[in-house]
């Protein structure tokens, strides 16, 4: 009687295992295996993946991932509130668990207009500060933060979304002081931060990033004329991230080519930073935060075998592109790990849904590559 209790409980611990497992998907290919070939694959971590609160998302994370992007913890919001402070913790907790992990670490990101705080571009009496104070202080931000790292975190998102939709230049606070209204000056504040960044870790690799690259061809062009500047500079650039907040009709694959073709002809490497999958078939298309969180993106029919279709159907069309192009594309980063965790929130945008299972897009991601040998 007692063996027979003991085998039961046995079979129930085994079943309920077998389960779990499942559920968490371990019995698939991790993707770092499968994309080895190709690029590194990886994702953007919260602070709770890195700091244990989230263990299934760091499961998921430490099985398929070799490369990994900091989601906010380095923004200047957040690793520098007040002048006079800086908060590491966050940030340190995403660096070592990289490092203890094996991943490569990627810096997010040092000079944008959002996740900026006010005072960044004031003095003590909130004036307005001049084009020299402003760059005094970018300087020392950006030498500080990636001194901390230096020889750690392998690349930077140096400037971040510095280019409206028609590839002219957003007219940022670092556009407008650092600027000051001269187009002779427009490119300034941009190569400032590249120099700054590159004093500061000579090894690091220093990346340009933005949104709607590979939708907005003449966006794609504007990155493709900060490439030149800095080169003709002299100044280090390393690559250009191509966030790909995509859709499920956009881009298409043509622009998506033509992006990857007109930046790796400026002899930079192309990386997908920001990879996830829109299921909401309205509203805005682009990735500006402000007008994201202002958007109702309620979405009941993500989880529908429809879409799901459609969202592997998607992610298996850019995915072909990428790996065609694997000899430019050094890395594709999710910006995210699974469903409940992500930027865009609600609908289906990432390979793992909200209860950390792999989807039909993430087989449908794993068979491009038997499809491309
Ligand atoms: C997003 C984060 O994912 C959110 O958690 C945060 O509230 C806002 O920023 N482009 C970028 C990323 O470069 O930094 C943004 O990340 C998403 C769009």
């Amino acid at each position: 009687m007692k063996t027979n209790k003991l085998l039961y409980v046995i079979f129930l611990s085994l079943t309920v295992l077998c389960f779990v497992e499942k559920a968490t998907g371990s019995e698939k290919s991790a993707l770092k295996d499968v994309f080895k070939d190709y690029f590194l694959i990886g994702g953007a971590f919260n602070h709770n993946l890195v700091s244990g609160e989230d263990p299934n998302a760091a499961e998921i994370a430490i099985k398929h991932f070799n490369t990994a992007t900091s989601e906010n913890d380095m923004k200047w919001s957040l690793i520098h509130p007040r002048p006079d402070q800086y908060n590491w913790e966050p940030a340190d907790h995403f660096v070592d668990f990289t490092e203890k992990n094996n991943m490569v670490p990627i810096g997010h990101c040092l000079v944008w207009h959002s996740q900026v705080p006010r005072w960044t571009f004031r003095d003590d009496s909130g004036n307005q500060l001049t084009r020299d104070a402003l760059l005094a202080r970018m300087k020392d931000h950006i030498t500080t933060v990636v001194g901390r790292y230096k020889g750690r975190v392998k690349g930077w998102d140096v400037v971040n979304e510095a280019l409206n939709d028609d590839g002219t230049l957003r007219n940022s606070r670092w556009l407008q002081i650092i600027g000051e209204g001269k187009p002779e000056q427009q490119y300034d504040y941009i190569a400032k931060a590249f120099e700054y960044a590159h004093q500061a870790d000579p090894d690091a690799e220093l990346y340009y990033n933005d949104y709607s690259l590979s939708t907005d061809k003449e966006k794609c062009d504007g990155a493709v004329e900060i490439v030149k500047y800095l080169k003709s500079k002299g100044l280090r650039i390393d690559g250009v991230g191509i966030q790909l907040h995509a859709g499920l009709d956009y881009p298409d694959k043509e622009s998506l080519e033509y992006c990857i073709n007109t930046l790796a002809a400026t002899g930079v490497k192309v990386m997908v930073t920001e990879l996830d999958i829109r299921t909401q078939r309205r509203g805005y298309r682009g990735a500006d935060i402000s007008r994201i969180n202002r958007q109702n993106t309620s979405d009941p029919n993500a989880a529908s075998a429809e879409i799901q279709k459609k969202l592997a159907d998607k992610y298996a069309e850019i995915f072909s592109i990428l790996l065609k192009h694997k000899k430019v594309i050094t890395r594709v980063t999710f910006w995210g790990v699974y469903d409940r965790t992500s930027w865009i929130r609600w609908g289906s945008p990432l390979l793992f849904d909200r209860n950390y299972k792999p989807k039909q897009a993430f087989d449908a991601v794993i068979n491009t590559v038997q499809a491309d040998m």
